[in-house]
């Protein structure tokens, strides 16, 4: 049974309670595991990024942060969804919204660096890997982009 419609894609905006909330996420499922924290340069780069959060309840069940690189192009960082909500198409709606949040602001494309075993997640969602893996955070990652849809 699919818990969908419970859940919302809304901002969270920088320095907000749901951004707080996101931010305890992310550290949880992206750093916590690779035993390092969110840096002080990561967090002070955090001003110039959109945020975006699943929540369901009060809770966030997942997280996602878009930096713009140049006019045309946004680089989709953080991505991380709860463990215990995975597989119920949770990263499939923030990668949606992001993308529509992306093409309504005037980026045409998306870029990212997909964790080796999370590219397939990304793969399914029509984005494209370039290029040989490369380790980021300590652990192999490939770069992907995907052009976000006109009209
Ligand atoms: C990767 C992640 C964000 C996926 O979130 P999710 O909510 O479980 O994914 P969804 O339910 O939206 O999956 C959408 C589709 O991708 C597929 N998929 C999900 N994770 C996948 C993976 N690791 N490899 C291949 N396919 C995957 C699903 O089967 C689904 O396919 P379908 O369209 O055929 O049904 C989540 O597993 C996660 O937070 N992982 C740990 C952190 C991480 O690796 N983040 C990415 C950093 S680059």
């Amino acid at each position: 049974m699919t818990k969908e419609p419970d859940i919302a894609v809304i901002e969270a905006v920088y320095g907000s309670d749901l951004y707080r909330l996101s931010l305890r996420l992310r550290e949880t499922i992206l750093r916590k595991p690779l035993e390092m924290t969110l840096t002080p340069e990561e967090l002070a780069d955090d001003v110039t990024r959109q945020h975006f959060c699943a929540i369901s309840h009060g809770v966030v069940l997942g997280t996602v942060s878009l930096k713009p690189l140049d006019e045309a192009t946004l680089q989709l960082k953080q991505m991380a969804v709860a463990e215990h909500r995975r597989g119920e198409r949770i990263g499939a709606r923030l990668l949606a919204h992001a993308e529509d949040w992306g093409h309504d602001a005037g980026f045409s494309l998306m870029v990212l660096h997909a964790r080796i075993g999370a590219e397939g997640f990304y793969a399914r969602l029509g984005y494209a890997a370039e290029g040989e893996p490369f380790v980021e955070t300590t652990i192999p990652h490939i770069k992907m982009t995907k052009v976000l849809a006109s009209g």
